[in-house]
């Protein structure tokens, strides 16, 4: 099946179908609430520094799409929406447009003042293959150029080269080639939705990454997605390990306990739907959140319909930080919180 049909999927199944598990291991985590808070809201400072650049709240919508004609309205949305807000964006895998397939789907972020621009290529993709589909030195360049990016997100997903049909699977030297690339530029690696457990952040230390997204269990399952694909093409292999692996993976609050302490900047993600999340993370020791299917709707309709989306997200988040009686970031970082249910025991397990 031709790339651009896949990305299309995509976009499909995750606006039309429940592709996250029934659990939501964000509401696990509650924050103190400060009855006398003695703040001024209007006092109240959401800026956050990510990657060297400056945010007006601690959000970033995370790697959705890219390399087929739909995306380009899609990326276009969000990107006028980012500008306008003055957050961060990422986009899909690049691999479509760096092959030349609707290379304007990308580069239309170009035309947005854009704070933080993160670029998208597989972990796989840099290692050799059978299917052949392996990044070379001007591949990555053009990555890179495609959206003037400010850093380049690889992308670690096993779980859905596993269950898509024409998954790449040589796991091998992964490691090895993300640190090749970290000498040549500014990067950071980041799941697609099954997170980051204690011993691969420990792995990822020290090897020259500027930070992680941990992309937690608990929102998108790409094994849901693979399977709702392997359903239409009847293919009974893959419509199995879809629905066997559906909710795999580590909870998105337990992956990032494991790496706030990496001393990399850490942006939790995964099942982010409303900015008390995105303060519970903060309030973790994440540096920002991230979030992809909670805006999918809005990307698909108008630029306006994310800026709406986003701006509910963003008075969340000052609405928690003013009952948190918290001024700025560093002291939402400090706010108390309980952990709860199925987070609290996996938490107290791991
Ligand atoms: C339609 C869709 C396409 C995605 N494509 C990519 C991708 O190309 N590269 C990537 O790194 N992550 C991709 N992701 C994963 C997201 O960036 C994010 O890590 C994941 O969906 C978890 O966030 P969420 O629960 O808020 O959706 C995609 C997510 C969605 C919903």
């Amino acid at each position: 099946m031709a790339i651009k049909d896949r990305k299309a999927d995509h976009i499909r199944i995750c606006k039309s179908e429940r592709v996250a598990p029934g659990y939501c291991y964000w509401d696990d985590i509650r924050l103190i609430h400060n009855a006398l808070p003695e703040l001024d809201i209007d006092d109240i400072d959401m800026r956050c520094d990510l990657f060297g650049k400056k945010l007006e709240f601690p959000l970033i919508v995370t790697a959705i799409t890219g390399g087929f004609p739909g995306a380009k309205k899609i990326n276009g949305n969000i990107a006028e929406a980012c500008a306008e807000l003055g957050i961060g964006m990422g986009v899909g895998s690049e691999r479509a447009g760096v092959m030349g397939t609707s290379e304007e789907s990308y580069s239309v972020i170009k035309d947005y003042d854009v704070p933080l621009v993160i670029g998208n290529i597989g972990a796989v993709q840099l290692i050799p293959q059978k299917s052949g589909r392996m990044y070379d030195d001007d591949m990555i360049e053009k990555a890179i150029e495609l959206v003037g990016a400010d850093i380049l997100a690889i992308h670690l997903n096993p779980l859905q080269e596993m269950i898509q049909p024409e998954g790449d699977r040589n796991f091998a030297g992964c490691r090895d080639a993300i640190r090749e690339l970290a000498r040549k530029g500014p990067v950071m690696v980041k799941e697609t939705g099954a997170g980051i457990s204690k011993e691969v952040i420990d792995r990822l230390k020290g090897i020259g990454i500027q930070g992680i997204d941990i992309a937690g269990m608990g929102g998108t399952s790409f094994s849901a997605v693979e399977f709702y694909r392997a359903l239409e093409t009847e293919d009974n292999l893959m419509t199995n390990l879809g629905d066997t692996f559906f909710d795999w993976g580590i909870p998105a609050p337990v992956s990032l306990s494991h790496c706030k302490d990496s001393g990399l900047p850490v942006i939790a993600s995964g099942g982010i739907l409303d900015g008390i999340h995105v303060a519970a993370s903060i309030s973790m020791g994440a540096t920002a959140a991230g979030i992809a299917n909670v805006i999918l709707k809005e990307a698909t309709e108008s630029a306006d319909a994310v800026k709406e989306k986003l701006t509910i997200i963003r008075e969340e988040i000052r609405t928690a930080m003013l009952l948190t009686g918290s001024q700025n970031l560093k002291q939402l970082s400090k706010a108390r919180h309980v952990v709860l249910g199925e987070t609290k025991e996996w938490m107290d397990q791991i």
